[in-house]
């Protein structure tokens, strides 16, 4: 123990001889509390992402009595706060545009209150990487509760999950291989129970990776939602926590350049979202730890997709759970981990990892014998997207990774959606869709546009994926030839603010490449008549945003949040 209670932050309000100390020790007891409850423990917040609004979370409210429970038995004393819920369906325009403002929230909530450590209780997709943000940026103890995944759901005798089958059978119904009452049906199906969506979306893919960094007791994160043993994990995190406090394990001691390249490792091995390589940079950058795009395309040459999960495999979170989980996968890429990394259990990834097997080669493969021989993420460059894009070739039909066609251009979003049910639009199999104007900045906020729809003349024909490209995001659970995070984006005057309908565009996997067949002179033709679409946003947290993000292969945090001197302590007076 390096820490002794004299040390506490939290004694400078509770342990205070003057009048402040009095009225801080007065109001705890005004609840009910005791002097010593406040004055004689370590206290730890819990910072709740759980509203009635955010069904990935439904549990969380009661799950955080069961992490109350941890700190009790372990001598702390816990505290409930309750921050911004991002339940990644409801909230509009995208959840992206809220990740800045609840890592800032997150960071706030623990700087201006007394709190020496904190567990974060989150888990849909913008909820991990905001959380771990602000508390990178705080430096005080904190553990991370993952809501974990719904449990598999059945229809008509198949496994079915979230997201990723909602794509196939919308799909499906577009080109009436699905009837409307079977369509009104499957409302209820696919998401059976609370907890994060069961595919290996962004949800999974981050809290595997917050796992992988070392901020997750190990397996956490592929407990289901609704397994006894996910409300045994919270009172685990909430007495280790308290450990923690007095270890003094925050997260720059968690933190290192080699705990990243794990976490990107398991991305990868994973098949994990395309979402993360925005989330994983911004994350690195609050810790101040170099990473760029060009390191998770390293990574995803030499590591290859071993987990069976939906989109790039066919199985959910819960076969993954019950095949051993992330420890058992990480065991089996332990090659290519750095073993010595510091994790919340106070040892070193090496020793969590003994004895962690699998026990179904079919649902976590085999490094000889992966779910694709496509990595789960490669980065382009090229005069389309200068500063980088991204695409998911374990989840997209090989034959386009090498692919010549013309583009097809949409300024806006509700432009390419009234585009795709023309029965006259002018496109083949082979024509490039091409959606602009969905960046950070442009949309605002990124969203996850970036999985255009097939059009539904071609859906007719049976053409069930494309080559797409846009400085948009996809979500996790979809699958298709989509380039996404194009950099910069047009809004800001990216090159795919250039590309015109027509331009012959080529991509090239293999190659990392990405270009429109357009002359240097013609692009600065178009380029000195070129105009910044206006934007209706003048006040508020969009304009703070739009004003303040960086760009995709920078992870879109507000320029001010990612550098600087630490921020001092509140005075107390
Ligand atoms: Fe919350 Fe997918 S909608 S995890």
């Amino acid at each position: 123990m390096t820490v002794k209670l004299a040390d506490l932050r939290s004694r400078r309000w509770y342990a205070d001889a003057g009048m402040r100390g009095f009225a801080h020790r007065q109001r705890m007891q005004q609840m009910g509390l005791r002097r010593e409850d406040v004055l004689e423990r370590p206290i730890v917040g819990i910072i709740n992402t759980w509203s009635d609004l955010s069904p990935c979370h439904a549990h969380l409210r009661e799950r955080a009595d069961a992490v109350k429970r941890g700190v009790l038995l372990a001598g702390g004393m816990p505290f409930e706060l309750p921050a911004l819920s991002l339940g990644e369906v409801m909230v509009k325009p995208t959840t992206m545009l809220y990740r800045n403002l609840l890592a800032m929230e997150c960071e706030e909530l623990l700087r201006s209150h007394p709190i020496d450590g904190v567990v974060l209780m989150g888990g849909c997709d913008k909820t991990t990487p905001g959380l771990l943000m602000g508390a990178i940026s705080m430096g005080i103890p904190a553990l991370y509760c993952p809501a974990g995944p719904m449990l598999n759901d059945r229809h008509r005798g198949r496994t079915v999950g979230a997201g990723t089958h909602t794509r196939m059978f919308w799909d499906d119904y577009q080109s009436g291989r699905v009837e409307a009452a079977e369509w009104v049906s499957l409302e209820s199906r696919m998401t059976r129970s609370p907890g994060t969506c069961n595919t290996m979306g962004t949800a999974s893919t981050m809290t595997a990776m917050a796992e992988a960094l070392g901020f997750v007791l190990p397996g956490a994160s592929s407990i289901p939602a609704m397994d006894a043993g996910h409300t045994r994990m919270a009172t685990r995190c909430g007495e280790r926590l308290v450990q923690m406090i007095w270890e003094d394990l925050t997260p720059q001691r968690l933190l290192s350049r080699g705990s990243f390249l794990n976490a990107v490792a398991v991305q990868m091995a994973l098949g994990g979202s395309t979402n993360a390589a925005v989330h994983i940079i911004a994350l690195a950058r609050r810790a101040g730890i170099p990473l760029t795009l060009q390191d998770l395309d390293d990574v995803g040459r030499r590591v290859p997709v071993i987990a069976n999960l939906f989109p790039s495999g066919t199985q959910l979170m819960e076969d993954f759970y019950y095949a051993g989980g992330l420890p058992a996968l990480m065991n089996r890429i332990r090659e290519h981990l750095s073993l010595d990394e510091l994790t919340v259990t106070g040892q070193a990834l090496r020793a969590q990892l003994e004895g962690a097997e699998v026990v179904d080669d079919e649902t976590i493969r085999p490094l000889n014998n992966p779910i694709s021989t496509q990595p789960a993420l490669a980065v382009l460059t090229g005069n389309l997207c200068p500063q980088g894009a991204v695409i998911k070739p374990s989840a997209a039909d090989p034959r386009l990774m090498q692919h010549r066609g013309p583009a097809l251009v949409f300024d806006s979003q509700p432009q390419m959606l009234a585009a795709m049910a023309d029965p006259d639009l002018p496109c083949t199999p082979d024509t490039v869709l091409i959606l602009r104007n969905a960046g950070p900045v442009g949309a605002p906020g990124m969203p996850e546009w970036g999985g255009l729809p097939i059009p539904k003349k071609l859906l007719n024909q049976g053409v069930r994926d494309m080559v797409r490209i846009s400085d948009a995001r996809m979500s996790g659970t979809h699958y298709g030839s989509c380039v996404l995070h194009v950099s910069p984006e047009s809004a800001v005057g990216g090159p795919l603010a250039l590309v015109q309908t027509g331009d012959m565009i080529e991509l090239d996997v293999a190659g990392r490449r990405l270009n429109m067949q357009v002359s240097d002179d013609e692009l600065a033709r178009r380029r000195s008549v070129w105009r910044a679409p206006v934007q209706p946003f003048t006040r508020g947290w969009t304009r703070l945003y739009q004003q303040h993000v960086t760009q995709a292969h920078e992870g879109c945090d507000l320029d001010f949040l990612e550098h600087g001197a630490p921020t001092p302590e509140p005075v107390i007076f």
